[in-house]
């Protein structure tokens, strides 16, 4: 399957890759304009540039690397354009990775309890507080506040999160509310009985990795950072970052707010990043979606807090021409089938790529699988931590969290049920807010085409969000 192919940048680009001071740079910018190939070409310029003066001057020092993306996918082509630009390897030290790996190789040995787990840890504890708030948003709240607030996991004070009492909620929509005793409960008693559990049972969570590698030895001293996906870094998981930069470092933060599908915020001030209008570069051209991609995807996160980081899809920048995403109304084999054959149509799968995502994993997928097996069609399994696939298939299967960053000619979205998205009622709830990102991300992995499907009387409420004169639909 094709990656990131070469391009030529643009003016916007150009003054991006072009900029050599050291320090902090923000790329903002919408689903496909580019940041990602800008920052990896900004990669490269800078590593050569290192190393020309390295050799120049006679240093035996390496010059030391570190680019996060949110996929491994990309692990193997910036591996091979980094390494392009140093003449022996020696000279260049590139560490490719995804945060928590990142993390754990600092941290070493570490038991992790996962969501499920903590979740199920947090339970007897939030029964105490006797909100009507589902036990998954607040699960996901402490993981909001613990991404936030500085803390050490080896000696927890819940002093240290007391700035949680004061900040303005924002990135979490606003429902549902969580009152002042909530939150004041919340770090003085659920937090540290949490935290004490954790002790017990020999364990860490995801959220304490950030704070664990922040004080992790030997500083790495890096030189030159790119952070992909950075609308989805907890102030922690930057902060630890941070700790391991060398003076006169280049690092480089690509995000678009608009896209964040997990509870973090924070403002850049907060992990000491003073965020001036010299280091924010913003890349305006839609390179990836059609116009019609791009005004499907638009209703569906017009209207949510933009955020300084954010950047709304627009049709006015996309230059490529293609047809109307199709919405596809029927039981799931019926929508698979007019998706696989509309693609047989009008797809050339020697060539063009496709992905079937679901909102959810595990069972949702043998559908999908069997059918793509039973058409004779190879496709391959994206996850978050495999690499990108060599062989030849053209077709992948996988969640909608996992596409994160990459990019599809055409994007089959079966199954958008209530059931696989669910989320509270009132307006502003964090869980709809969160789907509705998610939706317009996924259907911004698209090059040319698009097609969204439900089952009548099940379908989503984010069906209801989109403009009917965006789609034609298509039933049973
Ligand atoms: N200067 C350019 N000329 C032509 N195509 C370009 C240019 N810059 C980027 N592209 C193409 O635009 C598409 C999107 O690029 P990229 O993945 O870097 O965008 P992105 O902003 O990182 O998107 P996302 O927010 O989804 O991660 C890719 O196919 C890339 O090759
Ligand atoms: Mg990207």
């Amino acid at each position: 399957m094709r990656i990131l192919r070469s391009v030529i940048p643009t003016d916007e680009q150009l003054k991006l890759i072009g900029d050599v001071r050291p320090g902090f740079r923000l790329i903002r910018g919408a689903a496909g304009s580019g940041k990602t190939t800008t920052a990896l070409l900004r990669l490269r310029e800078q590593v050569q540039t290192r190393l020309n003066r390295r050799a120049r001057r006679g240093d035996d020092a390496p010059v030391r690397v570190l680019v996060l993306t949110f996929n491994r996918t990309l692990a193997g082509y910036i591996g091979e354009l980094a390494r392009g630009s140093a003449s022996d390897n020696e000279a260049l030290i590139l560490d490719v990775s995804t945060f928590s790996r990142w993390a754990r190789s600092l941290v070493g040995k570490a038991s992790i309890v996962g969501r499920d787990e903590a979740t199920e840890m947090l339970q007897p504890h939030l029964r105490s507080l006797a909100t009507t708030h589902p036990h998954e948003f607040m699960a996901d709240e402490v993981q909001y506040i613990l991404g936030r607030f500085n803390y050490d996991p080896d000696n927890f004070e819940p002093e240290s999160l007391s700035g949680y009492l004061k900040v303005v909620r924002e990135g979490r929509g606003s429902a549902p509310r969580i009152t002042r005793t909530t939150r004041e409960r919340l770090i003085r008693e659920v937090i540290p009985a949490y935290m004490e559990a954790k002790q017990q049972r020999s364990k860490i969570d995801w959220s304490d990795l950030a704070p664990m590698a922040a004080d992790a030895e030997p500083d790495l001293m890096y030189d030159v950072v790119i952070v992909d996906e950075a609308q989805d870094f907890s102030a922690n998981q930057v902060r630890a970052i941070l700790r391991h930069l060398h003076d006169g470092h280049q690092t480089t933060f690509v995000l678009d707010a608009i896209q964040r599908i997990y509870p973090q915020f924070f403002k850049w001030f907060e992990v000491g990043i003073a965020a001036r209008p010299e280091m924010i570069y913003r890349l305006r051209e839609n390179y990836r979606n059609t116009a019609a991609i791009a005004a499907f995807a638009r209703p569906l996160v017009d209207g949510l807090p933009p955020e300084d980081d954010g950047t709304l899809p627009d049709f006015s920048s996309c230059r490529r021409p293609g047809s109307k995403p199709r919405v596809i109304v029927g039981k799931y084999s019926y929508q698979l089938r007019i998706m696989l054959d509309r693609l047989d149509r009008k797809a050339d799968l020697s060539k063009e790529s496709a992905v079937v995502l679901q909102p959810r994993g595990g069972g949702w997928f043998s559908e999908a699988r069997r059918v793509l097996s039973q058409r004779g069609i190879p496709y391959c399994e994206l996850t978050r931590e495999n690499e990108w696939p060599t062989g030849p298939e053209m077709v992948a299967l996988c969640t909608i969290h996992s596409a994160k960053g990459l990019e599809f000619d055409h994007v089959l979205i079966p199954g958008l049920s209530r059931q696989v998205t669910p989320h509270g009622p009132e307006a502003g709830d964090a869980d709809l807010e969160r789907l509705r990102r998610m939706l317009a991300m996924a259907v911004g992995r698209a090059r040319k085409s698009v097609m969204v499907g439900y089952k009548p009387g099940e379908e989503s409420a984010l069906i209801g969000l989109l403009e009917p004169a965006t789609y034609k639909l298509i039933t049973a």
